[in-house]
């Protein structure tokens, strides 16, 4: 169709928007017969930064870029939206603790699923990427009655995509090699990798490491690959959240092959608390995805997932006692 898909991305002026919008526009979302309008939201001190991105973007010429719109009001922004990549947030200062940081994220994120209640298009699909993505993802589900609660979801794909990359570093293999990996619970230490359903060439990926391997090398480095990003490079990582934010709505938009990793409201599948956006293993046929079922899971991988969980529920109980959700 010629028709331009509306995507929006709050946060536009920050680091990832820098690597995301370029991105988008180029076709590496829906493809290169597909035109996009862009439509940037950002605080208003950003938005002079944001005439210089948008600067940029003109000077690439992209022909699968049909528009771009900017502004500070989400009402405006968020108009006839088709998809919403909802990556700016409150990053946590000096002295604030995770309340004070649920708190501050909690009016963005009320304000922002209003404002997608009220304007974006029918078929609207939200993608949280700022933190407390999960959480942030249910207040914004939470305030947005009219939207089907399937059409928020939040990232773990850059987990996912990190998960990947680790366990064929450590095989020697490509990561085409790999399938039906998962994350499992919250974007944070606690994300579960489960590598006792992940195949590798055919093979059980569990059955090709050692169990130690697993819970002291494995899941840590994976856990804690943000905090080694901002120690090596000064700055959090950026350009593979843009990707994997790509990644997460594109195969959303476009259906899927293997297992991916998505956070989505729980239907209460392998007993994950009904309500909250968890991470779980899902495919996608005909831009709706489902939680993949049936897949066994062993006592370890239970126990990691609860934890992980609990998590989520402690948050999700303090942003209803601040009034958020
Ligand atoms: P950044 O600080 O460079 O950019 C954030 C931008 O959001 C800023 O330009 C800011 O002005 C804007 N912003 C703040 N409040 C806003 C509002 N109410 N409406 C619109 N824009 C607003 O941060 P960066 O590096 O781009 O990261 C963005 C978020 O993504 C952070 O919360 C970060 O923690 C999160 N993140 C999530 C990952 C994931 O895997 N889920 C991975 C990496 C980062």
């Amino acid at each position: 169709s010629t028709t331009p898909v509306k995507v929006a991305v709050t946060g536009a002026a920050g680091q990832i928007g820098y690597s995301l919008l370029f991105r988008i526009a180029s076709g590496a979302l829906l493809g290169p017969d597909t035109p996009v309008e862009l439509r940037l939201l950002e605080i208003t001190p950003a938005l002079k930064a944001l005439e210089g991105v948008v600067m940029e973007l003109d000077d690439c010429a992209f022909p699968t870029l049909a528009g771009v719109e900017i502004g500070d009001d989400p009402n405006a922004i968020f108009n006839g939206t088709n998809l919403a990549m909802l990556v700016g947030a409150m990053p946590r200062k000096e002295g604030m603790d995770r309340a004070d940081l649920l708190a501050a994220n909690g009016k963005i994120f009320t304000g922002q699923g209003k404002a997608l209640n009220d304007h974006a298009a029918d078929d609207i699909k939200v993608l949280v990427t700022g933190n407390p993505a999960n959480t942030n993802a249910l207040i914004a589900m939470s305030n947005a009655p009219d939207i089907p609660r399937e059409r928020f979801n939040a990232l773990t794909r850059l987990d996912h995509n990190r998960a990947k990359t680790q366990l064929a570093k450590k095989l020697g293999v490509s990561v085409t090699e790999i399938t039906n990996l998962a994350i499992w619970g919250n974007h944070d230490d606690s994300m579960y990798p489960d590598l006792y359903n992940t195949k590798v060439g055919g093979k059980v990926a569990a059955d090709l490491v050692e169990q130690t391997w697993i819970t002291e090398e494995y899941i840590p480095t994976v856990a804690k690959r943000g905090g080694a990003i901002i120690a090596a490079r000064g700055l959090s990582s950026a350009a593979s959240a843009a990707n994997a934010t790509i990644d997460h709505m594109r195969d959303w938009v476009k259906g899927t092959d293997d297992w991916v990793s998505m956070s989505v409201p729980s239907d209460g599948s392998y007993g994950v608390t009904e309500g909250i956006v968890s991470s779980f293993p899902c495919v996608v046929k005909d831009g709706q995805y489902e939680i993949v079922q049936g897949i066994e899971l062993n006592d370890f991988s239970r126990e990691r997932i609860a934890a992980s969980v609990a998590r989520l529920e402690s948050e999700r109980d303090q942003v209803k006692e601040l009034g958020l959700i």
